[in-house]
């Protein structure tokens, strides 16, 4: 285990240590509704920032390529013969034909309308009729790239052409951070949908960004996590965050022992992965009864230390190495949020990511989200098991687990609030500090982009 991942906490502050005084708890609700902002939004933020389009695994050979679409932009990420991944504007050099869409696997890409083609590596390699093109120079025809990078095995693509270097973005504190966790082995297991959702993207990332609303959206979870703010420890680390609640049977100290053995197995209602653990975690409890049946746990032994331990064998005896991983990460969700919409809840072995993107159609009150559940597997289980991506066309007809369906409600409920036009301004309060944090960097970007050259 490496000193940084020993001392993950040193990396974070508790609540009560944060400043307060430096963030705007007042936002201005023109983000969530006005086109005009919306527009600003495009350039300021969208088309100068990295952003996750999609897992290195989606394209393992040579020729396989995707598309990815910001609003009306087309972009194609592509592996070459050298197996390094690329992108590219999604345009023909010759009079602009967009070349393809969805995803594939071709030697080059050729333009049908006049059938210019192009290598993986984007050069111009050949020209249809060369009798009627007369002279070109072929060698500064080639395909428009784009900046692509990987990171945790996301591929990022940053529409800007300056963009800096993805991990300068990223920061050695995230990527050291987040190292032992062997995202790049995880693949989506169970669930990877995309579908439209009637909000703006923004009411997806603050929703993911506080506990707070737990008390009014989802109840039935009180019993196995706290909503108090003072037990959870935050990490600022330049545009990016991560937050931290235990994950434990709230009022621990009020709870009997079987309560608490009660609420660990309630837990697979939210987090299905716990069942795989809940088999040696009932071994170990056993282990703990008296002839009478009687739970007693000897001094220093507690039900979320025994959760946490049978979370490390259940993990080590699958070839996961979690050595890299405390106790506290065994059970406790890291939720982790890259600027501008990557949010992903991460706890040994497993994590959820949710990606809300602006509506191709640059309505200010619609986006796009993808939410994918990930498991860490054995390498020689990973492509069996990958869940296919399913586009939901018909609103509200895919059955999300019960946490995420209450959030599926109600984000588009405040969307409906939110524009009002009267509404000029909301309130947020300071659990919801990572939120303000959130508007803080979104915030800079605006400020930064204005007065600048519209990139379009
Ligand atoms: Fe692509 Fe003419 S626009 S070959």
């Amino acid at each position: 285990m490496s000193a940084s991942t020993r001392d993950w906490k040193s990396k974070t502050r508790r609540f009560g240590e944060l400043d307060f005084d430096s963030l705007n708890f007042e936002l201005s609700t023109d983000r969530y509704h006005c086109q005009a902002y919306a527009e600003r939004e495009r350039n300021a933020v969208w088309l100068q920032t990295w952003q996750v389009v999609g897992r290195v695994d989606e394209l393992p050979k040579a020729g396989d390529w995707k598309e990815h679409r910001l609003f009306n932009q087309s972009y194609i990420i592509v592996r070459g013969a050298d197996g390094e991944l690329r992108g590219f504007v999604n345009a023909c050099r010759h009079r602009g034909n967009k070349l393809c869409q969805g995803k594939g696997n071709s030697a080059r890409f050729t333009c049908p309308y006049h059938l210019w083609s192009y290598g993986l590596d984007g050069r111009l390699v050949g020209v249809a009729r060369p009798d009627l093109v007369g002279p070109i120079d072929k060698s500064k025809l080639g395909l428009l790239p784009v900046p692509v990078d990987c990171f945790a095995g996301f591929i990022f693509l940053n529409p800007d052409s300056n963009a800096m270097p993805l991990l300068d973005f990223i920061g050695a504190d995230v990527a050291e951070l987040l190292a032992p966790y062997r995202l790049e082995e995880m693949v989506p297991v169970g669930m990877d949908v995309k579908e439209a959702l009637n909000c703006n993207w923004k009411v997806v990332m603050d929703a993911f960004s506080e506990g707070y609303h737990i008390i009014g959206v989802h109840p039935e979870l009180l019993s196995v996590t706290g909503v108090e703010a003072g037990a959870s420890r935050h990490g600022f680390y330049g545009d990016h965050r991560m937050v931290v609640r235990p994950f434990e049977v709230k009022n621990l100290d009020e709870c009997s022992l079987e309560q608490q053995v009660e609420g660990i197995r309630s837990l697979t209602a939210t987090f299905p992965s716990v069942r795989e653990v809940l088999p040696l975690f009932e071994q170990s409890i056993a282990s703990y009864r008296n002839g009478q049946g009687e739970l007693l746990l000897p001094e220093g032994v507690t039900v979320r230390g025994i959760l946490q331990q049978a979370t490390r064998a259940s993990l080590t005896a699958r070839g996961m190495d979690v050595s890299g991983l405390t106790d506290d990460q065994m059970s406790d969700n890291q939720a982790w949020y890259f600027f501008p919409n990557f949010f992903a809840t991460i706890r040994a072995g497993e994590m959820t990511t949710i990606l809300p993107m602006p509506h191709p159609s640059g309505d200010a009150g619609r986006c796009l989200w993808h939410v994918t559940a990930y498991k860490w597997l054995p390498e020689a289980e990973r492509a069996g098991q990958r869940a296919q991506l399913l586009e939901v066309q018909e609103p509200g007809s895919y059955p999300y687990f019960l946490a995420l369906q209450q959030d599926y409600d109600q984000m588009q409920r405040q969307q409906e609030g939110l524009s009002n036009l009267a509404l000029k301004k909301v309130r947020l309060v300071r659990e919801e500090v990572n939120v303000a944090r959130f508007h803080q960097v979104l915030d800079g970007y605006m400020a930064n982009a204005a007065g600048t050259t519209d990139v379009n």
